[in-house]
């Protein structure tokens, strides 16, 4: 990862930070700052010119122990969506530190309230995987509707006999609704590409209620924020309301949806399939999918492009080089 090439214009539009801001920065002694997992190259340079870096260089996320013994004495903390970030943490690292930087747009691994009540800036990486995540969403209701995944592991597995006109039928998406939970920038994006394919997109409490979303639309995708609102949002009950003919997609948080319900529902023939990039407990996936042919499993790449993983760095890189240098944060939460 660290030598692929990341050159895009989106990249270098979020690369400029001012000249006041890097003399700031530099004529400050380095300011220490514990970064819990590699990020790309040009981000990690932007870091390590301006600060002194503490990279968790493993493959695994740091324990709440080691992250705690790390912290101490850090003004920055930059994680990542697979740390827990809590009061404990954040009082390890106090009264030294000024922010922390989820490398996420979502952050659901991080006690907002604990961090802000004890004056800690928190921010996130919104915006810049935007696009990246509605791609994989339209990926995801293709693979799902015209059985990609399935269709590629029948062929691997040497059974396919033939061309048949009857053969691994899917749904077209021309003419289908497209029903969005979910408001924010990735559902729009996502319902921005509908016309693309000849669908039309609604969003669920906008232009109708969850439960007339549920029963008429033909793909459901989810886009909204892990909360305890949106927690098992998806549960035998209004998994039980989706046309049977239906496809569910989730590329937002796994907890959303209670997997046990999902695979009741599948099982059941209460809904045509599933399209899962997050799980509710990653990385486990719940043993009653991985049978199933008609559930498509990808493991957390909503936002897994290059160019937008850089983008995501170097967002969190910048907010903590604003912050540290007395400015204030470009996206704070
Ligand atoms: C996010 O930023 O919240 C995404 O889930 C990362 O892919």
């Amino acid at each position: 990862m660290l030598n692929a090439e990341y050159g895009t214009q989106r990249v270098i539009q979020h690369s400029a930070i001012s000249i006041q801001q890097f003399i700031r920065v530099s004529l400050l002694s380095k300011s220490p700052v514990l970064l819990t997992r590699r990020i790309p190259s040009a981000a990690f340079a932007r870091l390590d010119a301006a600060c002194d870096v503490d990279l968790h260089d493993g493959s695994l996320p740091l324990t709440p122990d080691e992250l705690k013994r790390r912290v101490k004495g850090k003004h920055g903390l930059i994680c990542l969506l697979t740390d827990r970030i809590d009061g404990a943490v954040v009082d390890a690292g106090l009264p030294d530190l000024k922010i922390v930087a989820n490398v996420a747009v979502g952050y659901d691994n991080v006690d907002v309230p604990a961090v802000k009540s004890r004056g800690v800036v928190f921010t996130n990486t919104p915006d810049v995987l935007t696009e990246a995540t509605a791609e994989l969403t339209w990926g995801l209701i293709l693979s799902l509707a015209r059985r990609v995944t399935e269709g590629d592991r029948l062929i691997r597995r040497g059974e396919w006999r033939g061309w048949a006109l009857d053969f691994m039928l899917g749904m077209e998406l021309r003419g289908k609704q497209l029903g969005i939970i979910g408001r924010g920038r990735i559902g729009r994006a996502v319902a921005a590409k509908a016309p693309a394919f000849g669908m039309t997109a609604v969003f669920a409490k906008h232009d109708m209620s969850l439960d007339e979303l549920l029963v008429s639309s033909d793909v459901v995708s989810v886009h909204a924020p892990a909360t305890p609102e949106t927690r098992h949002m998806f549960n035998r009950r209004t998994l039980a309301r989706m046309k049977r003919s239906a496809l569910l997609v989730n590329t937002a948080r796994g907890a959303i949806v209670d997997e046990d319900a999902l695979v009741w529902a599948l099982k059941e023939n209460l809904i045509a399939g599933a399209a899962l990039d997050v799980f509710e407990k990653e990385p486990t996936v719940h043993p009653g999918l991985l049978p199933l042919e008609n559930v498509v499993l990808v493991p957390h790449l909503g936002s897994a492009t290059r160019e937008t993983r850089t983008a995501m760095a170097d967002l969190a890189v910048r907010n903590v080089l604003a912050v540290l240098s007395g400015e204030p944060p470009l996206t704070p939460v």
